[in-house]
């Protein structure tokens, strides 16, 4: 059976919509996503690294403990946020396998919200802070392998 042209033209149509170009509006929201990532991963590396310091005791400011802890908590709850479909590409170290497995990917979110929310209580009551920290660091770790290039 022959399809009237008519059909033809509203698949065509049907199909464009479905995946229009970028505008600059949508390419510049990309570009500030990925900005925003940035920025907020050096917030989540800064304040892991300040708890390292105070646990080596470079510092005797063991009173900040939960200041940081509270603020990776807090950074670990917004993750999910930070990886909008279309944010990748070539100017960033997310790699294409962040979106195309999502399942998975959740998975290291969620590990990550549960190790930080774990040290900013270990912090709370005065628990055993080696192993708390361990983990969280253990969570970046299992993310970056496998979903930010090297
Ligand atoms: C669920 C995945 C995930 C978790 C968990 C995660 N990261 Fe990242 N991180 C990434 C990805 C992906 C990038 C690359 C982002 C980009 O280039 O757009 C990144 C980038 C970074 C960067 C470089 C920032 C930049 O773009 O220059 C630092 C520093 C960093 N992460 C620290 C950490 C630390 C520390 C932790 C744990 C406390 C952590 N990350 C947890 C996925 C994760």
């Amino acid at each position: 059976m022959r399809m009237p042209n008519s059909s033809l033209a509203c698949i065509a149509l049907l199909t464009f919509l479905a995946s229009p170009p970028l505008t600059a509006d949508e390419a510049a929201n990309h570009e500030g996503a990925a900005k925003y990532r940035h920025h907020t991963m050096h917030a989540i590396g800064g304040h892991m690294q300040a708890i390292a310091d105070i646990l080596r005791r470079h510092v005797p400011h063991t009173d900040h403990l939960p200041i940081h802890a509270g603020a990776l908590a807090a950074l670990a709850e917004i993750t999910p946020t930070l990886f909008p479909p279309g944010s990748g590409g070539p100017n960033t170290e997310a790699l294409p396998a962040i979106w195309e497995n999502p399942e998975d990917f959740a998975k290291r979110v969620s590990a990550f919200r549960e190790a930080a929310a774990n040290l900013n209580d270990v912090v709370g009551v005065g628990g055993a802070l080696g192993p708390a920290v361990k983990r969280v660091g253990q969570a970046c770790k299992g993310c970056h392998d496998d979903y930010r290039a090297e």
